[in-house]
């Protein structure tokens, strides 16, 4: 199968073809996802709330994202592979981001990056694109920003916040990003965006005037209980079928039902 390119993600907006996404850790998940024909699997900083279950996205450090990188690079051969760079890494000290994302994607084998924040790091992303690698935008709620909200409500409500999102958004295309990702803001915000941008964006809780929609592939399989918001959807109950093999397992041992003699040498 043929590699999806950041091109094709572009082409796909010219088309009006919605751009499927979702996050991925590891090898397993990701040669699923990759199997069912993915457009795009995203890295997320989120494995630190996932996958080791910090609060926060804050703690997690480069070398541990390029870790869960190299696992979905070696499961996933045809979606286009984005690696978030996690907090601290991308922040405004142009030639130490550029280190970093090089070492990102020399290490990891990733396709892109993806970095959260705008006109305030314009340097930093200009600097890393300008020397050839793809760079997807993070604005709206930005997880990383957590200690300066203090909150993870929809961003870009008022009128000042929406047109400096909006703003940051045509700044960002300018510089030559391939592509936004908005998270939490309004639905009408995000249909704008989209609409005054040629490059294609990507919304979670962002409503359906983005060009594509992610989620966090704990939460579409219904893998964790104490998650709801609004916007997500799951389309699986991985929860009650892994409680339920787990206790079938425990029984069977218990029981002395395995291994049966078919199982055994
Ligand atoms: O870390 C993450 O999972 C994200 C999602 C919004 C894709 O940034
Ligand atoms: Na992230």
């Amino acid at each position: 199968k043929k590699k999806i390119t950041t091109l094709q993600l572009k082409k796909m907006k010219q088309n009006g073809e919605k751009i499927s996404v979702l996050t991925a850790y590891d090898y397993t998940m990701a040669k699923i996802i990759d199997g069912a024909e993915i457009d795009a699997i995203i890295v997320g900083d989120s494995a630190s709330n996932t996958m080791i279950g910090n609060e926060t996205t804050l703690p997690i450090s480069l070398d541990q994202m390029i870790n869960y990188a190299t696992s979905v690079v070696n499961g996933a051969k045809r979606a286009l592979i984005i690696v978030d760079m996690p907090f601290g890494t991308v922040s405004g000290d142009p030639l130490k981001s550029l280190q970093a994302a090089i070492r990102m994607m020399r290490e990891s084998g990733a396709d892109a990056i993806k970095i959260e924040g705008g006109s305030e790091i314009k340097e930093d992303i200009k600097k890393i694109i300008d020397a050839g690698i793809p760079v997807m935008v993070h604005l709206g709620l930005m997880p990383q920003s957590i200690n300066k909200y203090g909150t993870y409500g929809v961003r870009g409500k008022d009128k000042e916040e929406a047109d400096k999102l909006l703003e940051d958004c045509l700044l960002m295309e300018q510089l030559g990003a391939f592509g936004l990702l908005l998270e939490k803001i309004p639905s009408t915000l995000g249909e704008e965006i989209s609409n005054k941008v040629s490059i294609p964006t990507i919304g979670i809780g962002a409503g359906s005037g983005t060009d594509g929609q992610v989620l966090v592939i704990q939460d579409v399989m219904g893998m964790n209980k104490d998650f709801s918001p609004k916007f997500l959807r799951r389309y699986a109950d991985l929860h009650s079928v892994m409680t339920e093999a787990t206790k079938n397992f425990i029984n069977d041992v218990k029981n002395k039902n395995f291994p049966n003699e078919q199982e055994s040498y």
